[in-house]
């Protein structure tokens, strides 16, 4: 059963070292096919914080894809950098990982979409570029692979009008967040009977918690099922906290079983 594990706002730099060797630990022991991260993986930009955080990547043990948060955007204080290559560093340091922003076999498809914005640092936007990336990718994929959409800000915000009729009408069939800090698992009704569903990751391993363990979630995939595991830090290890099962008729999904 393709397995994949989504990590979100890692923020090196503002890390708990025993919960990171625990998070490497625990993705060792979950054999995930593919490792997506949604952003803010450096607490303030520095070098010296990318550098931790792709040494932190090298130690991955599947092949990981890497959008950037508003944090791995160069700050307001470098002005200059800021306005003309804000995802300089953010480049330069995940090089190969964040150019292979797509994932595809014959059962998932994971596209990775940037939606920070130098100007929009709390919302960040999605332009019709990424739809249409989208649409591209997804025109050659198979009709009954999982459609994955990853970004770093909830797409409630990223995207105006009806954010996630526009991914689910897309054939979008879930969407990995983060940003907020904040777990974050339902199912979306999309227009023209679709739907897809959302998943909001809390922080993976840095101390900026916000009333809410470390954590990340586990997507098995047996497609027309999908379970999305949250797994979360107890102070010892990562445990199961919640297990929310869905099922694809159609282009709908439903609830399946729910495991708690
Ligand atoms: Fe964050
Ligand atoms: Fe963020």
């Amino acid at each position: 059963m393709p397995v994949l594990a989504h990590l979100s706002d890692l923020h090196f730099g503002r890390t708990d070292a025993k919960v990171v060797e625990a998070l490497l630990d625990d993705l060792t022991q979950q054999r995930p096919d593919v490792i997506v991260i949604s952003g803010d993986l450096t607490q303030r930009a520095r070098s010296a914080q990318f550098a931790e955080a792709r040494a932190f990547l090298d130690r991955l043990p599947a092949p990981a894809l890497v959008v950037p948060g508003n944090h791995d955007l160069s700050p307001l204080h470098s002005p200059l950098n800021r306005l003309f290559r804000p995802r300089a560093k953010f480049q330069r340091h995940m090089a190969d990982h964040a150019e292979r922003q797509i994932w595809q076999d014959d059962q998932m498809v994971v596209i990775g979409l940037d939606s920070t914005r130098h100007l929009r640092w709390t919302s960040g936007k999605l332009r019709s570029s990424h739809l249409d990336r989208i649409d591209t990718v997804l025109a050659g994929a198979d009709d009954t692979a999982c459609k994955v959409a990853f970004l770093h800000h909830p797409p409630a915000t990223a995207l105006s009008g009806h954010p996630f009729e526009v991914l689910a009408d897309r054939g979008i069939d879930l969407v990995l967040a983060g940003h907020v800090h904040k777990v974050r698992v339902e199912l979306i009704a999309g227009a023209h009977h679709s739907s897809c569903i959302l998943a909001q990751a809390s922080t993976a391993c840095s101390t900026r918690l916000r009333d809410e363990a470390n954590g990340y979630g586990l997507i098995h995939i047996t497609m027309p099922d999908m379970v999305v595991e949250m797994r979360g830090w107890t102070g010892q290890a990562f445990h199961t906290v919640h297990r929310h099962a869905f099922r694809k008729s159609g282009s709908h999904w439903r609830h399946g079983t729910h495991l708690a």
